[in-house]
């Protein structure tokens, strides 16, 4: 008895695996801080490229996979890539945890593994080494049932769909479209790694950084089909005191930009850290904006234009016509920025991330998906929540215009400005004591020291 209390007071260490990208490494990192804040020491084994800056995380241990130095092309196949990666990390794995184990001190051992759903090579390999592991879901819960939902639909003829059906409501997954599946371009490849990866039910725990009361109906769906335990312990940027993650420099300057314009005036653009656009989508979007009339501020990424280097491209004729109305860096402080008082509405593709951030300060959206999850997410913001509208078909200056003027001078933009602000109310008590995220959070400790 003894024996087992003194194990478990020495399992005491929890080992991150992040899929290398932005908007998966930020919420495993926050994760990470919220067990360390509880009494765990982390370690991250990371690939060596997009790997998170260990001075930003003093209190963590880092550990590169050795040979990941060189990232697969996710813009070509998405699926391929991700197949690959596990099949490459999986091969050095095990060294890295036997280093990980040599390098701690001798009384402590690892309590679990918690990886990015996405790198569920991991999960086999905790089994093989006789270590819990649990995963993580950077996604939603709306999107997590859809995706597993694909399945079924494809067995009964549902899809591929015919544009003329783009509309129609997807049984059981309501308030989903055909159009707002997860579906990628290689149907068959992507359904077998659902199958693979994905929709093994009596897999590990799964936690999801969301809230019960925005996803309550799809959390009960899972809990009732996943015969594992959950925990919806969201927004978890807000229960973590953490550092920026940042794999690229934020531009503080355009705080100081945002300083001189008026209370709830400004439309802030950013589709994240994957989503691309076309020259003329960016010339679309720009003239969009400047003839909004609306003071703007975009980021535009190193590498989210196909085939060009970005801001430069911009025309001078553009420029003179914003002057000092539009501020435009290539990567911003996101969560300073949407909690910054001039901050009106945000023009988003919708990543979980940017969601969510957008959701906890209260401010509405325009929905401009491009991916997988963004779509399911710009349709629960535009539908359920009522807090956004959505921007579909091509991008055009007239519509993107249309938008902005809907979202933060009209009528309707007031109605989900109202609606915003009562889920920033909610997301507060949720995550204060007894709410449903602390709570969650609290029941997650106590199962990781119970290994
Ligand atoms: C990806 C997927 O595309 C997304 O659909 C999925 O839900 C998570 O993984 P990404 O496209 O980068 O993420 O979007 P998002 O989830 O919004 O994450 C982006 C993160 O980068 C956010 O935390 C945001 O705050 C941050 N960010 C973005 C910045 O800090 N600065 C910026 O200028 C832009």
């Amino acid at each position: 008895m003894e024996e087992q209390g003194k194990r478990r007071r020495c399992l005491r260490r929890v080992v991150l695996v992040p899929f290398p990208f932005q908007g998966h490494i930020n919420p495993i990192l926050q994760l990470g801080s919220i067990l360390h804040s509880k009494g765990f020491s982390i370690t991250v084994v990371h690939a060596q490229y997009n790997s998170p800056d260990p001075s930003s995380h003093p209190d963590f241990s880092f550990v590169p996979l050795p040979n990941t130095s060189s990232a697969p092309d996710f813009t070509v196949e998405i699926v391929a890539s991700t197949v690959q990666l596990n099949t490459n990390y999986k091969a050095c794995f095990q060294e890295c945890l036997a280093q990980v184990m040599s390098q701690q001190g001798s009384d402590e051992g690892i309590a679990c593994i918690i990886h990015d759903e996405l790198m569920y090579f991991s999960q086999a390999e905790a089994k093989d080494l006789k270590l819990p592991s649990i995963s993580l879901t950077v996604g939603n819960a709306a999107h997590f049932l859809a995706r597993s939902a694909l399945i079924q639909l494809k067995a009964e003829g549902h899809i591929p769909f015919p544009e003329s059906k783009s509309q129609d409501l997807v049984p059981e997954l309501y308030p989903l479209r055909f159009k707002d599946l997860p579906i990628l371009e290689k149907l068959e490849s992507y359904l077998a790694l659902v199958s693979k990866a994905f929709n093994n039910k009596a897999s590990s725990p799964i936690i999801y950084n969301t809230i019960d009361f925005l996803e309550n109906s799809s959390l009960k769906k899972i809990q009732h089909q996943w015969q594992v335990p959950i925990f919806a312990m969201g927004p978890m940027h807000r229960i973590a005191s953490t550092s920026s993650s940042s794999l690229l420099e934020e531009d503080t300057s355009c705080l100081a930009w945002l300083d001189k314009q008026s209370c709830k005036s400004v439309i802030y653009v950013s589709l994240g850290s994957v989503a691309f656009m076309d020259i003329k989508e960016l010339a679309e979007m720009a003239w969009g904006l400047a003839n909004s009339h609306q003071p703007f501020l975009w980021v535009v990424r190193p590498g989210s234009v196909l085939g060009e280097e970005l801001i430069e491209v911009l025309s001078e004729e553009f420029k003179k016509n914003i002057g000092e109305r539009g501020y435009i860096v290539k990567w911003a402080p996101q969560k300073k920025v949407l909690a910054h008082v001039a901050v009106g509405g945000f023009l988003s593709h919708c990543g979980w991330n940017s969601t969510l951030e957008s959701i906890c300060e209260g401010i509405p959206m325009i929905c401009r998906p491009c991916l997988v999850d963004q779509k399911v997410n710009a349709r629960y913001v535009s539908h359920e929540w009522r807090v956004g509208l959505e921007l579909e078909g091509d991008l055009e200056r007239g519509e993107i215009k249309r938008a902005i003027k809907t979202l933060m001078v009209g009528e309707e933009g007031e109605a989900m400005r109202e609606e915003a602000k009562k889920l920033k109310e909610n997301v507060e008590l949720c995550i204060k004591e007894g709410g449903s995220s602390y709570n969650s959070m609290n029941r997650l400790v106590e199962m990781i020291r119970s290994f």
